[in-house]
């Protein structure tokens, strides 16, 4: 059966992905360690369509996840014909004072998990010569975020990754695509620890999705969402990086430091 892998769908960004897609047509496997929002959210899209909506509650900070998921959608008989690599969390604060096995979970989330999974999945997209693949980054994937340290260099790299498995790929009728939100309207700030997002927010969760199923149209290799983070990012390339670093810096220290 064709179907939607979704990471990180018991909330936010992932939570809106399933609902349009669903509402699309597209039968989605939502994965995530919130059994009872999964239950909730399979059942939503249940009586609202006509899809087979499917969960299972993974911790995807375990080593052998990805095994497990694999072994799952097999079992199940499922066709992972897009895959949607969107569960992560961040931190905020000054790096030698944040919990070491927190950035070091975080890392294992954002990018040793997404790298699994994409490996898994792209193998069988490449047997059957299509396939779509989405990293959530983010605007931080594209500068150095002080107080936000590790979390921006993990979204650097989803960017970096995805963007050349763009290219590796789409010759082979397989799209990969970074999608870039910028701050959004989700759990992320109270789940990553932060007592408010370091702007005020600008986005929804279903704004963010929208950008991202039109960019997928126009086979784009990263998108960003949003007008206002759009021009930042354009405007960040005229200016030297580490004046760029200095600005974010400046802009968040005072939280931190006496
Ligand atoms: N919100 C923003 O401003 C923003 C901006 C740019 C990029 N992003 C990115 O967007 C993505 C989605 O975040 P969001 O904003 O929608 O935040 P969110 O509402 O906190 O959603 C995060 C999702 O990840 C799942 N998750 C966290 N740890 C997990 C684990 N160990 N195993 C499996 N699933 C896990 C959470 O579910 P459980 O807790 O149930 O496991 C949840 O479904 C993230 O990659 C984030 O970095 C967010």
């Amino acid at each position: 059966m064709n179907t939607t892998l979704i990471t990180g769908a018991s909330s936010g960004i992932g939570t809106a992905f399933a609902r349009k897609l669903a509402a699309r047509g597209r039968n989605v496997f939502v994965v995530a360690r919130s059994e009872d929002r999964l239950i909730a959210l399979c059942n939503e899209l249940g009586r609202s369509t006509s899809i087979r909506a499917q969960y299972l509650a993974l911790d995807l900070q375990q080593l052998d996840a990805g095994s497990q998921l694999l072994e799952e959608t097999n079992k199940r008989g499922l066709e992972i014909e897009m895959l949607i690599n969107n569960a992560g969390f961040g931190s905020m604060g000054d790096f030698v004072k944040l919990d070491l096995n927190r950035e070091l979970d975080m890392i294992q989330l954002n990018v040793r998990s997404l790298v699994d999974l994409t490996h898994r999945f792209l193998g069988p997209m490449r047997e059957r010569k299509r396939g779509t693949i989405i990293n959530v980054a983010s605007t931080a994937g594209f500068q150095a975020v002080p107080y936000m340290a590790t979390y921006a260099a993990t979204k650097a790299f989803v960017l970096s990754f995805s963007e050349a498995l763009w290219e590796e790929n789409r010759l082979h009728g397989i799209h990969v695509m970074a999608l870039c939100p910028g701050v959004t309207e989700t759990n992320f700030f109270q789940a990553s620890g932060m007592d408010r997002p370091p702007l005020r927010s600008i986005e929804t969760p279903e704004e963010v999705v929208e950008t991202a199923l039109r960019a997928l149209g126009r086979r784009k290799s990263t998108v960003i969402s949003g007008w206002t983070n759009l021009f930042t990012v354009a405007a960040e390339r005229f200016v030297p990086r580490s004046v760029v670093t200095k600005v974010a810096g400046k802009a968040l220290r005072s939280r931190f430091e006496e």
